[in-house]
């Protein structure tokens, strides 16, 4: 343990007067049975927990808790729970997406008003991730990410199944008609069978994995599956290390540096990680004042090989990632061939990552192959812009089919969902395997929320004939389960004026991944009369409720989603006391 002498503690200006003012703040805090010395100068520790039942992936997190509490209180820290809301991907309506700005200004205002030194942010689900780091970004105290670990492999008929992955696969084979509806709903327990967060490479693994390599949290945080006590062990030592983070001043400012999120973006293509991590990444950054554009995902991402070979873009699941050496053995791998752009990068340990990493076993090449033997030799995102997205698109080369990353087709054209829900199983619609859906009002304006609808599953008749892929176009997500050739996050998005809302049946569409090229083959001039015509079309959103502030606030994909008036660190000071 560190011998740094303690600095002085931000909450002493609560805890640390004997004037009305601390009678009142230790008083209350007292009534849970805290003795008076709990008040003389220990750096009191937040938990930011974002345990819910209805969030299942998370609900685990009260027990997480308590050992992450043993390290804070072996370090001489006391710790202090707190719940936030919890944005859970499976069950919330109309999609999680929307509640997750609303889930960060919980979590900075909770961390600012509140007298705490430092915070722990206990994460998971998918939108719980970037969340707890944005809020806890624009407070900027001494923060440690301690996520709740991925869940044990599924089982289905004595092989593994993926989570979310193999949801999209048994409901396209059941649409096929190759298995039966009671195939399908055999699935379901034994794809979810122990706690923890879906254990693809989807969003959640991804996030995880963000947040390792930005330094964030401890090494072999991102992988140790939920069950397995040394995910225990990791929270026991992340409560004592974050209380030597306060000895240090080791403030997440320090931490996501530009060079951090340079480090992501290529850790994100060797994973084969989530197309969501290019809005969540984007969103914390401009919490934390750090610029990120689209672009340098194709700057610093393209040209990286995807080496860890997970569902849905491969064949191995977050235990095996684990048991074969964790993203610490990615990340050598990566440094080892000159591809880690910033191995001095500091951590939560006080290490750089590559200190971290460089000697990092792997035990298996085949989970996480070596670069000469990639999964994609080049799995960065693929950033797309042109006219018919002028502020740009994203597509996972890693979940694509390399022949329908050049390709030309005609749209079919569904206004949103709900249309192309109906539309889609329609015998008599007119696609071929050539064809490009194209999926309108399904940004965060449309839906609202942005939800993971992009991966429109294929025309059933289509599926019947053995098509198994198809050029999809959106201004939605996708899951990062997920596969496809899959273009998401299309800006503006169609609510908001954006070209693609005036797309057609029968328009021309090109699709030119290697040129970064999204182009619709209208002319310029038809182009602005079907947008004039349109914007007179378009509905004025909600006039109440959290939805009206949503839509009337919230930033298009390509600034990842944020409210604008949360971008920005807006520090912990709270010069006020509250009687
Ligand atoms: Fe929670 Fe996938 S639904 S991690
Ligand atoms: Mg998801």
């Amino acid at each position: 343990m560190s011998e740094k002498k303690m600095p002085k503690l931000r909450s002493a200006e609560w805890f640390g007067t004997q004037d009305k003012n601390g009678f009142m703040y230790r008083s209350w805090m007292k009534n849970q049975g805290i003795p008076d010395h709990e008040f003389q100068g220990k750096p009191i520790i937040g938990i930011c927990n974002t345990w819910s039942e209805l969030t299942p992936c998370n609900a685990h997190f009260r027990q997480l808790a308590e050992y992450v509490k043993r390290g804070i209180l072996e370090a001489g820290g006391f710790p202090v729970e707190f719940p936030v809301f919890s944005s859970g991907e499976s069950n919330l309506r109309p999609t999680a997406m929307l509640t997750r700005n609303l889930a960060s200004m919980d979590v900075e205002e909770s961390i600012r008003g509140n007298p705490m030194d430092a915070v722990v942010l206990l994460v998971g689900c998918d939108k719980t991730t970037p969340a707890l780091l944005m809020g806890a970004a624009s407070v900027d105290l001494p923060t440690i990410v301690v996520s709740g670990g991925p869940m044990l492999n599924g089982k289905l008929n004595g092989k593994d199944i993926g989570s979310g992955t193999a949801v999209w696969q048994l409901h396209e084979q059941m649409k096929a008609g190759t298995i039966t509806l009671h195939q399908f709903m055999s699935a379901e327990s034994g794809m979810s069978r122990s706690a923890g967060t879906c254990n693809t490479m989807g969003t959640a693994s991804t996030m995880a994995c963000m947040a390792e390599a930005l330094g964030t949290s401890l090494p072999h945080n991102a992988a140790i599956p939920a069950v397995d006590s040394r995910r225990y062990v990791l929270a026991h030592m992340s409560g004592i290390r974050i209380v030597e983070m306060v000895r240090e001043d080791l403030r997440l400012s320090k931490i996501l540096t530009r060079e951090a999120f340079e480090n992501a973006i290529r850790v994100n293509a060797a994973i084969g990680g989530s197309t969501n991590a290019v809005i969540h990444l984007k969103a914390i950054a401009g919490r934390i004042g750090v610029p990120l554009a689209l672009e340098d995902w194709t700057r610093i991402g393209r040209g990286t090989p995807t080496i860890v070979d997970l569902m849905p873009s491969g064949r191995y699941l977050m235990e095996e990632f684990y048991y074969a050496g964790g993203l610490p053995g990615a990340i050598r791998r990566l440094g080892e061939g000159g591809l880690l752009p910033h191995p001095d990068a500091p951590t939560v340990n006080g290490n750089s990552l590559w200190a971290n990493c460089a000697e990092a076993p792997v035990y298996d090449d085949e989970v996480i192959r070596k670069l000469d033997q990639p999964l994609l030799a080049d799995g960065g995102i693929c950033i797309l812009r042109g006219n018919l997205a002028p502020n740009g698109a994203v597509l996972k080369p890693s979940a694509a089919t390399p022949a329908l990353m050049q390709h030309t087709g005609k749209a079919v054209v569904f206004e949103d969902f709900d249309h192309y829900k109906a539309r889609i199983v329609d015998p008599e619609l007119e696609v071929d395997a050539s064809s490009i859906l194209v999926m309108k009002n399904c940004g965060p304006k449309g839906y609202p929320g942005m939800a993971e609808v992009g991966n429109m599953g294929l025309p059933p008749k289509l599926l019947a004939q053995g098509v198994t892929d198809m050029v999809r176009i959106s201004d939605a997500r996708m899951s990062g389960t997920a596969y496809g050739t899959v273009v998401l996050h299309v800006a503006p998005e169609a609510m908001a004026g954006g070209p693609l809302g005036i797309v057609r049946d029968g328009d021309t569409i090109t699709l030119d991944c290697a040129g970064g090229i999204l182009n619709l083959h209208v002319s310029d001039a038809e182009i602005a009369e079907r947008l004039a015509a349109r914007a007179k079309t378009l509905p004025s959103g909600p006039k109440s409720g959290y939805q009206q502030l949503y839509i009337e606030h919230v930033l298009q994909a390509d600034e990842g989603c944020d409210f604008d008036f949360l971008v920005g660190s807006r520090g912990s000071a709270v010069p006020k006391h509250s009687h």
